[in-house]
């Protein structure tokens, strides 16, 4: 806020900004609900994307929502601290970890970490045990070859599961998966396929699991644009999905949501022009939009971001191309074409929607958050781990 009583105006702040759109958002979070409330699943939302109290807070206003999924301890300590506390931590854990985890089970937190491998599952055992606690695990189920997990249909399910239903200082709560090749889908049957394939495949492991007299309570999955997908998810007892929050380009370019659903940009302002170029400058660098390229495998290549005007309104192929630190090189989509420079006058604001949200939200400190375009308030959000 100002000095004075009333609110910022978006010519008052700063530049670059973060700015948070929290009637979009409100719309987003509306749209997840909605689909994962269809499905008789609860939302387990990812934080990772915002790492925001206050925007967890209104992804929970909606309802239907059961415990967070976080991407870092130093996550599941701020959520915990501020009333979070179910908590599942879904990234592989490690012994050197241990003692941050015990010391939130020892605080009351309810938190669940990620395992995919026996050895693993042996040396965390160990340090569950030097440290007094029984940790609730999760095995990681690989479902598209993506990234980590054990495949559903594999021996070594069975071997990893029967090893932590017999240790004293393991709890098996349940199996998980994240089908990130759906980030790859940009048809919605290929986003239907890969929304089945990972309900089917983490449902199996379950069965699998409990055929083998072993418990097995929790069958999660989720990424954002599997969760939209629609598919039948019996079996399934939660979704996690982050980036649906906010949305961003590659989100868009996939097909999942609409450029004018993203809630999230960065405010800059005109700098300089280069006018035998027809390219102008802003002061947002990759420091403040971030080095992600998402959008560079996908049919539009959007730079690194597309412009918008201050209001938040695309300008149409009208794109980051360059970036250094601090200077962000504004031009036309098309090769060889050139801005009209003179609807961009020096010291002028636009707004660039990121590629990809988790990382461009990641060089701020904190969100500066509109409603009906007037700025309400300042939200901080964390980092590190
Ligand atoms: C393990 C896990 N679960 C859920 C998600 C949420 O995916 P999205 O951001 O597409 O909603 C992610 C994102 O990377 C993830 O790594």
């Amino acid at each position: 806020m100002s000095h004075t009583d009333r609110p910022l105006t978006l010519a008052e702040i700063q530049t670059p900004a973060l700015v948070l759109d929290r009637d979009q958002m409100r719309r987003n979070i509306a749209l997840m609900a909605q689909a994962i409330g269809r499905s008789g699943a609860r939302l387990r939302p990812h934080v990772k994307t915002h790492k925001s109290v206050d925007v967890w807070h209104d992804v929970c206003a909606a309802g239907g929502t059961g415990g967070i999924t976080v991407s870092t301890l130093a996550e599941a300590e701020h959520f915990f601290a501020h009333g979070a506390d179910d908590i599942l931590y879904a990234v592989g854990i490690v012994p050197a970890k241990i003692a941050r985890a015990a010391r939130l089970l020892k605080a009351g937190a309810r938190l669940t970490l990620v395992v995919d491998d026996a050895d693993q599952a042996r040396a965390i055992a160990a340090a569950a045990q030097a440290e007094a606690v029984v940790l609730p695990v999760m095995i990681e189920i690989d479902v598209d070859g993506h990234r980590a997990g054990i495949r559903p249909d594999s021996a070594a399910l069975i071997t990893l599961a029967t090893l932590i239903a017999s240790d004293p200082a393991l709890h098996l709560a349940g199996v998980m998966t994240h089908a990130g090749g759906s980030y790859g889908s940009s048809t919605a049957a290929a986003r239907l396929a890969a929304a089945q394939q990972e309900a089917s495949g983490c449902v199996r492991a379950a069965s699998r699991i409990r055929a083998a007299g072993i418990a097995c309570e929790t069958v999660s999955i989720g990424s954002t644009p599997t969760a939209l997908a629609q598919a039948d998810l019996a079996g399934v007892t939660e979704v996690r999905a982050g980036v649906y929050t906010f949305f961003d380009l590659v989100m868009a370019g996939l097909g999942v949501a609409e450029p004018g659903q993203i809630a999230l940009s960065v405010l800059a302002t005109v700098i300089g022009h280069q006018a035998e170029k027809g390219v102008l400058i802003t002061d947002a660098g990759w420091m403040a939009l971030s080095r992600d390229r998402g959008t560079a495998s996908q049919a539009v290549d959007q730079g690194y971001g597309l412009v918008c005007d201050v209001m938040g309104s695309p300008l149409g192929d009208v794109i980051v191309q360059e970036c250094n630190q601090e200077h962000g090189i504004i031009g036309a989509r098309a090769p060889g074409a050139r801005l009209a420079l003179d609807r961009f006058p020096i010291g002028s604001q636009l707004r660039i929607l990121p590629n990809h949200a988790c990382a461009t939200a990641a060089q701020h400190a904190h969100y500066m958050v509109l409603e009906q375009n007037e700025v309400i308030g300042q939200w901080p959000r964390i980092g590190g781990w």
